[in-house]
């Protein structure tokens, strides 16, 4: 049987970076505030013009030199995004394009900050069931484009970036216990209006903007991301206590903390960017993870949880064997 084995990660931050002193120049809002509440320091945005897909293909292509691949090696392009940058086609499709891919399929996942969780557990179900070899897997969002700038409760809380991993089918016997080991993921569609986009296509033709109740999403995030990660350690018949590394969305540092404590994991375990990067929707756990291995954290078998939350409400997590 087949295994799905990260081989690659990369990660892309736009160069413009927006501190909370710059904000609270726009909003009456205090850096002290932001850092106390949210653990969040700074953020990037992306320049004008710059797409989601963009950001895609520079986080793909660095996952890709890390992978040491090329477009002829990818068959599955799956890029989770809430700002894509058309209607149709999905961003994963022009990603694909603009990296050269022409083999497989590509097509976009909608799960809000949950997105790359479920991105990556259906493209290992796609390589662990033969019909596809090897992933581009992708978290990449523009939240800038959707913010109200004059809504102090959500404009100082997300920031734009993207990152990827690189996911290859490989043999049970050659993965030697590496890969995807379990995901899951769960959905509380009754919970819509905690979290949403008051625009879109079919609803009022406009793009809309993000709007949230944050202190009930705040209520929510602990118990069901510790729900969603003792679920996936389950699947994989794994104690969660057990595990080597924790890379959490970067929603809020209180969130990541409540988390953390209660899984009894170390704070040198747990893998936070919030301060530079604030919440980048899909894109945080990629990024985070790619900051990890950057900083030479991660080794050959460490054993690894990924968690998400956000909008739907949607929650899950992955565990992997690095
Ligand atoms: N600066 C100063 N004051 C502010 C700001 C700000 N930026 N934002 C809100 N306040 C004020 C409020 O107006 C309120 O004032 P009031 O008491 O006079 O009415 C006060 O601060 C407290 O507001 P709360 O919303 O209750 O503050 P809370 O402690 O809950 O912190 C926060 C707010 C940071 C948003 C927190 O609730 C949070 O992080 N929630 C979770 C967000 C999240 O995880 N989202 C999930 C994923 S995102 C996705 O899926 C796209």
């Amino acid at each position: 049987s087949l295994k799905a084995v990260v081989e690659g990660v990369g990660g892309y931050l736009p160069e413009r970076v927006v501190t909370n002193d710059e904000l609270a120049k726009r909003v009456d809002t205090s850096d002290e505030w932001i850092t106390e509440r949210t653990g969040i320091r700074q953020r990037h945005v992306a320049a004008e013009g710059q797409k989601t897909s963009d950001l895609a293909t520079e986080a793909g292509r660095r996952a890709m030199e890390h992978a040491g691949v090329g477009p002829d090696d990818i068959d599955l392009v799956v890029v989770a995004t809430a700002t894509p940058d058309l209607t149709f086609p999905a961003t994963a499709a022009i990603t694909q394009a603009k990296l050269g891919i022409t083999n497989g399929a590509a097509f976009d996942i909608q799960a809000v900050c949950t997105g790359f969780v479920y991105a990556l557990s259906i493209a290992e179900k796609f390589l662990v069931s033969g019909q596809h070899k090897r992933a581009l897997v992708i978290g990449a969002e523009t939240f800038s484009r959707i913010l109200d700038w004059e809504d102090r409760g959500t404009c100082v809380l997300f920031g734009d970036g993207a990152g990827a991993f690189v996911v290859t089918a490989v043999d049970e016997e050659e993965a030697g216990g590496r890969g995807i080991l379990s995901s899951y993921l769960r959905c509380d569609g009754r919970m819509t209006d905690l979290l949403y986009v008051d625009g879109g296509v079919s609803a009022t033709g406009t793009i809309g903007h993000l709007r949230m109740q944050g202190n009930k999403v705040f209520k929510e995030a602990v118990n069901k991301i510790s729900e969603a990660m003792e679920g996936a350690a389950a699947v994989a018949g794994i104690d969660p206590t057990t595990v080597d590394w924790f890379v959490p969305h970067q929603a809020n540092q209180r969130i990541i903390n409540g988390v953390a404590k209660k899984l009894d994991l170390r704070d040198d375990q747990v893998i936070s960017t919030i301060a530079m990067h604030g919440n980048t929707s899909a894109a945080s756990i990629p990024l985070a993870f790619n900051e990890a291995v950057k900083d030479g954290k991660f080794k050959r078998g460490d054993l690894i949880m990924l968690e998400g939350m956000g909008g739907g409400l949607t929650w899950g997590a992955a565990l992997l064997r690095y």
